[in-house]
């Protein structure tokens, strides 16, 4: 038997994904959240799921460490990686913003500091508006740095757009549509085509 290795995103999507992959009938008995464990195996054995972190699981795949992966369009975007995305599972939806404390919109030839974890991105979205940018990188509690003056904008996730709101920020452009997405080593889409395409069907059926 050919086994599979996915990579997983821990985190906030991790729940729902599981339970798609519960859906479709991809089992993991032995899985527990609360468990410090970082490797699974499906009811079949035929899916072995490494648990890591949602920005590295783009690493895992290209580096064909795992075959597949599930994580968001957010790191993906910002790894650039080597890669087939095959599948959307339409969960973990949310969007890339560009948000300040003002309302004034930015323009052509601006020149300005913008916080993000995601300095990829954001320095691909300036560049395509002809914005110069420093970027300064972050790993968290991006909101904060317009706050303490550290920053003129961010980019960052918006889900409920909780946290934006109670920081006081306005979202000044809406960059791109976030969600969970498939991955898929393109070596390993060469040599073991069988098991990845029957893996994606299985969740194609439960998703459309
Ligand atoms: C993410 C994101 C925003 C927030 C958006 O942060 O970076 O800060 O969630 O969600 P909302 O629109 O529903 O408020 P996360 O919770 O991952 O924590 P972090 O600040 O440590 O990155």
């Amino acid at each position: 038997m050919t086994q599979i290795t996915l990579a997983m995103a821990k985190g906030r999507t991790a729940k729902d994904s599981l339970s798609l992959l519960n859906q479709a009938g991809i089992t993991f008995p032995d899985f527990d959240s609360k468990s410090r464990k970082l490797v699974f195996y499906s009811a079949d054995k035929k899916v072995k799921m490494i648990n890591v972190k949602a920005i590295d699981v783009t690493t895992y795949v290209e580096q064909g460490a795992a075959d597949i992966g599930i994580v968001g369009k957010d790191n993906i975007l910002e790894a650039d990686a080597d890669l087939y995305e095959l599948l959307d599972l339409k969960l973990g939806i949310c969007k890339f913003v560009v948000a300040s404390l003002n309302d004034q919109p930015i323009e052509k030839g601006d020149s300005l500091k913008v916080a993000s974890k995601y300095t990829r991105v954001t320095e691909d979205f300036f560049k395509e508006k002809e914005v110069n940018v420093e970027t300064i990188k972050l790993n968290g509690s991006v909101e904060l740095a317009p706050l303490i003056d550290m920053a003129d904008a961010i980019v960052d996730i918006v889900e409920t757009g909780t946290t934006i709101k109670e920081n006081g920020l306005t979202i000044l452009d809406e960059i791109t549509d976030i969600s969970t997405r498939l991955v898929v080593n393109k070596a390993s889409f060469a040599t073991k085509t069988k098991e990845i395409q029957d893996f994606i069907t299985k969740l194609k059926n439960v998703v459309e």
